[in-house]
Formats: structure tokens, sequence, C-alpha cells
């Protein structure tokens, strides 16, 4: 965490948790922040004298909303041949005309790429979509009636669950058009965004920038079909689109997506462990396709000495040309990668 930036860090953080309808942020963001709740309803009344925020009853049943200077909602009908730019230009465009280029460019991307999506991976009849502007953010949602992210996924390449689907979507350079896609889209809306949520058959994908290790997956009762994208953007916009394509060329001089960011957290499909052999080919798989991976092992406990032994001795001897980087790794998986080979 930051010290420096930490009253612009609850602030973030405030919009995220109401951007998302969490009435009563305070004591979430405190807890995710590390800091008094004092210190959060600090910036929650600068957040009011602004005209960001509004209040509705006094004291302890105070709940908080973000203003909301538009709402749209549309619906469109893929069979009518809908084209992701015009959604871009006609719907959401005009509610952010007051916004620097650099902001401009991460929506045009986010939304451009999650409709692509819609339209052509989903099999959907209709897609939603929800723009809400609000003085210091902007939300959007994509929804679509078809099939369901993961369950596409799953089939495709005959993975065991739908959670194995939610991982290898997380390494990027997934898809199931490789004639006409390249797996980029999913990889770097989630890293544009302050949040980014992806839901799809019963499960959720999700994003805070503003949290140490804000990656999650969970389960989720939303039985609708088809998938749902959110993403908020907070004002001003702290990363450009460059910036994070650049933070994912494995080599200087480089062009395009040669380095991913594994997050160990998300292949533990449930299990406490990341115990076997078995395991870690199934982490392992996919990733010649980059010269550079960074592994991260945060929010992992612990790992067994097969598994690590396989990923990180066994697997890249395979592969000797891929460059592994290693991040987060506690004292205990510390002790286990120094028994390797021994
Ligand atoms: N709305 C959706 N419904 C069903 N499946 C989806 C949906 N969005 C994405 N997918 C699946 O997830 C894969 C990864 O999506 P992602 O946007 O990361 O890559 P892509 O669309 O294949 O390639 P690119 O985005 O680089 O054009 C897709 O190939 C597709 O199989
Ligand atoms: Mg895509």
């Amino acid at each position: 965490m930051v010290m420096s930036r930490k009253p612009g860090l609850i602030k973030q953080m405030l919009l995220e948790e109401l951007a998302i309808n969490d009435a009563s942020p305070v004591a979430k963001v405190a807890r995710q922040a590390a800091v008094s709740r004092q210190a959060v309803d600090k910036q929650l009344r600068h957040l009011i004298a602004q005209g960001i925020v509004q209040v509705e009853g006094e004291g302890k049943g105070s709940r908080y909303f973000l203003v909301v200077l538009s709402e749209k909602l549309s619906r469109f009908r893929l069979a009518d041949g809908l084209e992701e730019h015009l959604v871009w230009r006609d719907l959401v465009l005009p509610t952010v005309a007051d916004r620097g280029a650099a902001e401009l460019a991460v929506l045009a991307y986010g939304v451009n790429e999650m409709l692509n999506n819609a339209i052509e991976h989903s099999q959907a009849k209709e897609v939603v979509v929800r723009v809400v502007r609000n003085a210091g953010s902007i939300t959007i949602q994509i929804v679509d009636d078809g099939v369901g992210i993961f369950k596409k996924i799953a089939d495709s390449f005959r993975l065991s669950s739908l959670p194995e689907a939610l991982f290898e979507v997380s390494k990027g350079k997934l898809t199931t058009e490789p004639t006409r896609h390249n797996g980029e889209g999913i990889f770097f809306t989630a890293r544009l965004f302050d949040a980014f949520m992806l839901s799809a058959n019963n499960l959720s994908f999700m994003h805070n920038a503003h949290v140490q290790d804000g990656w999650l997956a969970q389960t989720d009762q939303h039985d609708a079909a088809g998938t749902r994208v959110s993403l908020v953007l907070n004002f001003p916009v702290g990363r450009s689109v460059e910036e994070v394509f650049d933070e994912h060329v494995a080599r200087k001089g480089e062009f395009g997506f040669t380095k991913t960011h594994v997050l160990l957290k998300l292949a533990q499909f449930g299990e406490k462990m990341l115990m076997s052999r078995s395991h870690a080919r199934r982490v392992f798989w996919r990733l010649e396709r980059f010269g550079e991976v960074v592994l991260d092992f945060a929010g992992v406990e612990s790992v067994g000495p097969a598994f690590i032994d396989e990923l990180l001795r066994v697997l890249p001897s395979k592969k000797p040309r891929i460059k592994l980087t290693l991040v987060n790794i506690n004292e205990k998986i510390e002790r286990a990668i120094a028994r390797i080979g021994n």
C-alpha cells in the first residue's frame, strides 16, 4: 500500500464500493485500506462536499450514493448485426465527452472489446448495455444472454471444471477462435479499469486495482444465463492503455503480448493446497506462448513438494525459452522452493 497516496486511494476505493451499490462502504474500505473508519469518513465528507456523493438518512442509518449525472440503458438484438464501434460512439462517448484522451482510450478499449466478445463469442440473442455516469466515475455493464464464458471455454478446451476455465481466461492468450482473435481483450480490460467484474455460469472473476492482491474468483448465485461484465473507471484515470500494454512485453523493443501474469491462487480450484505434478502441468499449460511469465503466489499459503518441483524445475527444463519470475512468495513457499533438487 502506498502511504503517501492514502487519501486519494481511500477516495478511489469509496467510489468503487459505491459504484457497485454498497450504500454503507465505510467499514469495508477502512478494512481494505488498513486505516481507521474516521479516516475513511473524512474522505467520504469530501466527496459529499464536492457533490460526487449524496447522503440519505442520518446518523448510523445514513446511506450513501454516487450522484448520478446520467444513466442510459439500451437493448440490442444481435441478429440485427450490431457493430461495437457504433455503440461506443452513440451510447457511451456522449456521456464522457468532457474527459481527456487517455480516459477515452481506456473506455473505448474496454467497451469495444467486451461488446465484441458478446457479439462474436456469446451466441446470445440480445445484449444490454447500461452506462451510468457519475461526477467522479463511470460504470458500464454489458450483459448478454448467451452460453456464458466459462462454460464456453470449459467445453471448447475440454476442461474438467468452470474454475479451470476462469484460470485459463486469467492467463490471457486464450481464444476459442484463433484464426480471428488473439485472446487479449479480457486480460487487458481487467487491468485497465479500477474495478472489473466478469460473471457467468454462477462464477465471478473480479479485479480491484486499489486493493493489494485485488484478484478474486468466487461463486455467485446469479442464475441468469449469459455473461455479465461490469467496468468501473474513476476520474482522473491512473494508467494509460500504452502503459498497460508495455508492462506485458517481455523484452524491450518487442511488440505484442509476450509477458503474462499468472495468479496461482486462481489455480487452486477450491482445493486447499497446490500439491500434485498433474496440477503443476495444468498451471503450466499454454505458457510457452509467452517469453516471460510472472508466477504470482499472492494468496497461496503453501505448496506441496511435487507441485513445486514440477512447476519450477521439470517443466521449465522442457521449455527453457520461458523466463519465469516469482513474486509474492511467503516463507513456507520459499522453504519449499529451497528444497527443490535436494
Ligand atoms: N460474452 C462471452 N460469451 C461467451 N464466451 C465469451 C464471451 N466473451 C469471451 N468469451 C470467450 O472467452 C475467450 C477470451 O476472450 P478474450 O476477449 O480475452 O479473447 P478473444 O475475444 O478470443 O480475442 P481478442 O479479444 O484478442 O479479439 C473468447 O475466445 C471466447 O471463447
Ligand atoms: Mg475479445
